[in-house]
């Protein structure tokens, strides 16, 4: 069983907490983060705080607090969870205040929940699983992890609804990322992936696979790709904090990508990845 916590307490999941006027479910008024938990141990926590900061700068989010309070308030939760291997998720919301689009001169509200992290059918690392193609209709400020989420949910929704895991976002054609992921492609041996911008996450989990591959001598290729380099590689993978390394091999019931099941690149990539994080 999870835990849930408010503004400095820790409450269980079902209470029913967020005050009318909150800014978090009125506007989307806020940050937040995801972290994965392994061991009893937060992963990337310092890289996740970083961003969680830039996050909230960029949205003009005035933090009283300094990032060893969110390291301390983290690693808190873990404890009062009692979770070894958990997801957490923590929102930061421009506060409670009464109706008005202008900022509130109110302290923001912190939320955390963390939850059991119930693992992935291990039937999608084994089989691969498929995706569709679907127009980024987002904003311009993607590398921000705004609570405003709705074209990512409804492309992730038409993804379901077409038997699909996940949706692969493209503007004009130039793939962006996965509506709750970052995409790989590989090619002869090299690693392809979106180059950081405005127009991307700058995941968590893609930086660690970045790394894990200068560490592999593998060559990775930040560089803009568009749908047909997708279709045409030998495989495609998908990132992200609660999924890790995910294979992807289908896209838009046409599309095989390799021979239509996971390559030995991203097998290889998940093995590494996995060693990292359990190793000590
Ligand atoms: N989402 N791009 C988008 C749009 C995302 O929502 C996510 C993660 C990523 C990957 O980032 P990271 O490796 O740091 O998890 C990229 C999380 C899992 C979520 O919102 O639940």
């Amino acid at each position: 069983m999870g835990i849930g916590y408010i503004n400095g307490k820790y409450i269980p999941l079902t209470e029913p907490v967020i005050p009318i006027e909150e800014r978090g479910h009125q506007y989307g008024d806020g940050v937040y983060e995801v972290i994965r938990v392994y061991k009893g141990k937060p992963f990337m926590l310092s890289e996740h705080i970083d961003r969680l900061f830039i996050s909230a700068t960029a949205i003009k989010l005035q933090l009283e607090c300094n990032k060893s309070y969110f390291n301390d308030l983290i690693k808190q939760a873990i404890k009062v969870s009692g979770l070894l291997e958990s997801k957490i998720y923590l929102q930061i919301t421009r506060g409670i205040a009464p109706r008005n689009h202008l900022f509130p001169d109110v302290p923001v509200s912190i939320t955390m929940t963390v939850n059991e992290m119930i693992p992935l059918d291990p039937v999608f690392r084994e089989s691969g699983v498929k995706a569709i193609f679907h127009e980024d209709e987002r904003w311009a400020n993607c590398h921000i992890k705004s609570l405003n989420l709705l074209p990512n949910i409804l492309a992730k929704q038409a993804a379901q609804e077409m038997g699909c895991f996940e949706a692969i976002l493209h503007r004009d054609g130039w793939i962006t990322e996965g509506s709750s992921s970052n995409i790989f492609i590989v090619k002869n041996n090299e690693l392809y992936t979106t180059p950081l911008s405005n127009k991307i996450l700058a995941g968590i989990t893609r930086r660690a696979v970045i790394q894990l591959c200068e560490k592999l001598s593998i060559n990775v290729i930040q560089h803009p790709f568009r749908k047909k380099d997708l279709i045409e590689a030998d495989e495609v993978f998908m990132t992200n904090t609660t999924n890790e390394v995910v294979p992807i091999v289908e896209v838009d019931g046409i599309y095989k990508i390799g021979f239509g099941t996971p390559g030995n690149m991203t097998k290889r990539l998940y093995q590494q990845f996995q060693q990292e994080i359990y190793q000590d």
